[in-house]
């Protein structure tokens, strides 16, 4: 399907950004390891997020789900799982699109002895890879076994786990989930070192279920849990679908946005300091580092307007705290005066799409100067874009990366497989043009 996103027209009004999808992954996950029934609030609806529901309906839990009428609010639901240590064994699993099922549920079914699964997805999951996951659960004592030792489909015995020290061998936030949640079930502590900080909603949320979770510096450990109980779980707005409103409300001229119920997190809004840093004008209560005992989701209001924009350099240890944004970088850098590098983000090559290539093929095809290098890209500001045709290559980031640039150009932008969106965002298109209308 295509869309055309013409420019000219001013970004105005007040967003409330649809539910964040990394919190809803690990709500529906967390809510069926528990040993009671969980209340999950606004839940996201969108392609991604139904494939953990439908996951864990397959491993036992009962999901109760009841759409809310009001806009801009997700499902409310009830979730009974089968609690930590009885998921329903057998089950050919289908994550579609999901990266972060795909990555978390291994390290619940290797510690549920004896069970077998099977977990597969679409065409871009097929192109994933899950030795990362599969290479510290086998160390842990479980049998997992993957195409070509790498890929999906990904076969998995669970077995009596034991504790390991992990050290991760790039920062992953969900590599690191994974260890932890075989960690609840390993014999002894369990510790994950990560090289950088990356965004720690699990910690949070076993932190909350009663689970012995404890930070000190880079490293995060976890001890064996009889059973996990959660209270009821709000998901905040996401930051990663409000950036795309963000960055288009800072690009077009006579712009003023307002972000509503967003998460402030401060290992997930690393986005909005590189764009305060970019000189943007950006008033909001971003988290400061969290403490090690946080375990509550924090919430904020953000105020956004159109403003001229500087170059700048994003680090290595920035880039965990901002992976998912990283593609509008490469678009604001086009506007920007001066250079905008992105460096030590190679893990970019391993998202929906190889998003190096993907974000500097479609931004070249609309006239910027951007280059790709091994470990991320780097962009000359023109203070500009022409337009033309950008493909989405069934990556739902690059689908909506194209619509804001379509907004910010001078010709407009044709985005060719927009429905792409509808993996994290269905809302989308709808939002935009209610802020644009
Ligand atoms: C996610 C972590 C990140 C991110 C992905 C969601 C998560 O992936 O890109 O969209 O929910 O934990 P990595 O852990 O591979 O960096």
């Amino acid at each position: 399907m295509k869309a055309t996103f013409r420019p000219g027209a001013a970004v105005r009004g007040t967003l409330v950004p649809p539910p964040d999808k990394s919190l809803s992954h690990r709500a529906a996950l967390l809510a069926a390891m528990s040993a009671e029934p969980v209340h999950v609030t606004n839940y996201l609806d969108a392609a991604d997020t139904r494939s953990s529901l439908d996951a864990v309906r397959a491993l036992g839990a009962l999901v109760d789900t009841q759409p809310t009428s009001s806009a801009g609010t997700g499902d409310r639901l009830m979730i009974r799982g089968p609690g930590l240590r009885a998921a329903t064994p057998g089950a050919a699993i289908d994550v579609g699109n999901a990266g972060t099922l795909l990555r978390l549920l291994p390290g619940w079914l290797a510690g549920q002895p004896d069970g077998s699964w099977t977990l597969d997805g679409d065409e871009s999951i097929r192109r994933r890879p899950v030795d990362r996951v599969a290479r510290p659960l086998t160390a842990m004592g479980a049998d997992l076994r993957a195409r070509e030792d790498r890929f999906t489909p990904l076969a998995i015995t669970g077995r009596r786990l034991r504790g390991i020290e992990y050290e991760l061998p790039v920062a992953s936030a969900q590599v690191k989930s994974c260890v932890l949640i075989a960690g609840l079930l390993a014999e002894g502590t369990t510790t994950v070192v990560e090289p950088e900080p990356s965004r720690d909603h699990t910690e949070r949320l076993l932190a909350r279920a009663g689970a012995g979770v404890s930070r000190d510096g880079q490293r995060v450990t976890v001890t064996c849990q009889g059973e996990l109980l959660l209270d009821a779980i709000h998901v905040p707005g996401d930051p990663s679908s409000a950036a795309f409103h963000a960055a288009a409300a800072v690009l077009v001229p006579g712009s003023r946005l307002v972000i509503e119920g967003m998460a402030a997190n401060w290992t997930r809004v690393g986005f909005f300091r590189i764009l305060q840093r970019m000189g943007a004008v950006l008033i909001g209560d971003l988290e400061e580092r969290a403490t090690a005992s946080a375990d509550a989701e924090p919430l904020c209001e953000l105020d956004v307007a159109h403003g001229p924009l500087i170059g700048t350099r994003v680090t290595a240890d920035e880039v965990p705290l901002a992976i998912d944004e990283l593609p509008l970088v490469a678009l604001l850098g086009c506007f920007a005066e001066g250079e905008t590098v992105v460096e030590g983000a190679q893990e970019l090559r391993l998202k929906e799409s190889d998003r190096i290539a993907t974000v500097v093929e479609g931004l070249r095809g609309l006239g910027a100067d951007i280059e790709a290098t091994p470990d991320g890209f780097a962009v000359r500001g023109t203070g500009g874009l022409r337009g033309g045709v950008l493909h989405a290559h069934g990556d739902h980031r690059l689908a909506m990366l194209g619509a804001v640039a379509g907004l910010a150009s001078r010709e407009g932008v044709e985005v060719v497989g927009i429905e792409a969106a509808a993996v994290s965002y269905p809302g989308f298109t709808a939002d935009l043009a209610a802020l644009t209308g």
